[in-house]
């Protein structure tokens, strides 16, 4: 494919490269997204289960859906799509990642310079006094072993705000990007949706569909991640 071939070719000029992806990078580990056709928002209310409201009114229902969520990862693993990325970090092609994404695939793979923008399900805090929990705690609705309050996962949820040292760290480095390769994401939740903006360097997007706002990249590549990374992994 030409792009392909154009976008290894920038990702081998470029000094510093910044990924930014999202739940599409995770899909073909086996992990739903969340806007595709069996995606989570097609079968489930966010503002029910995953916002500040949810976990306040309705615990129990927001308990069972990021239950639901952290058994999942049980069952899945990062695919060679984040594996590529990790190597990649490791030779110097990219700097950092910036995710969306709450299932801790990119660490898994050996990815270090991971900015996790929404959290992550695999670290839990009791929602009373904030001390450290563990999943299993979590998932027997233990309660906090301090203060006896209901635990919750670290991820942001509709409402909150993002973690400052991972919004901080990415934005310093999108900065300073001269190429940002955004890999599966609709773009649609805000804030994350604006990095690819900051960035005063080239902008790609790898997704199986053409994203809206596809005018303000540089190269749209259409196609899944761990093939069109794979690709790419034979040019660079
Ligand atoms: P979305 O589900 O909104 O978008 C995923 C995108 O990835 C879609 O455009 C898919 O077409 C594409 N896609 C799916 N599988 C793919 C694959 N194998 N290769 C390439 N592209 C693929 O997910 P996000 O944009 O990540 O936030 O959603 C952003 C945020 O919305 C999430 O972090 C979550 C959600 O609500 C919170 O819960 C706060």
């Amino acid at each position: 494919m030409k792009e392909i071939k154009r976008l290894a070719g920038w990702i081998k000029q470029s000094d510093f490269t910044v990924v930014l992806t999202g739940a599409g990078m995770s899909t073909e580990s086996g992990l739903p997204d969340f806007r595709s056709k069996s995606g989570w928002w097609k079968s489930y209310d966010p503002s029910a289960l995953a916002s500040v409201d949810a976990m306040k009114t309705n615990y129990p229902l927001f308990h069972e859906f990021y239950c639901m969520r952290i058994k999942a990862l049980e069952e899945c693993q990062p695919h060679r799509g984040h594996y590529i990325l990790a190597e990649w970090e490791k030779k110097g092609l990219i700097h950092s990642i910036a995710t969306q994404n709450v299932d801790g695939f990119h660490r898994a793979a050996g990815s270090v310079n991971v900015h996790e923008l929404h959290g992550s399900l695999r670290s839990i805090r009791c929602l009373g006094c904030g001390m450290r929990g563990g999943v299993e705690d979590f998932i027997n609705k233990a309660g906090c072993r301090s203060c006896g309050k209901n635990l919750r996962p670290e991820v942001v949820l509709f409402g909150e705000m993002l973690p400052a040292d991972a919004w901080d760290s990415a934005i310093n480095d999108i900065g300073k990007a001269d190429l940002v390769i955004v890999i599966g994401t609709s773009l649609q939740v805000y804030p994350a949706n604006q990095l690819p903006s900051l960035t005063k360097g080239r902008k790609v997007i790898i997704n199986c569909e053409v994203p809206a706002g596809r005018s303000k990249f540089d190269m749209v590549v259409k196609g899944k991640a761990g093939d069109v990374l794979a690709e790419l992994k034979r040019m660079v």
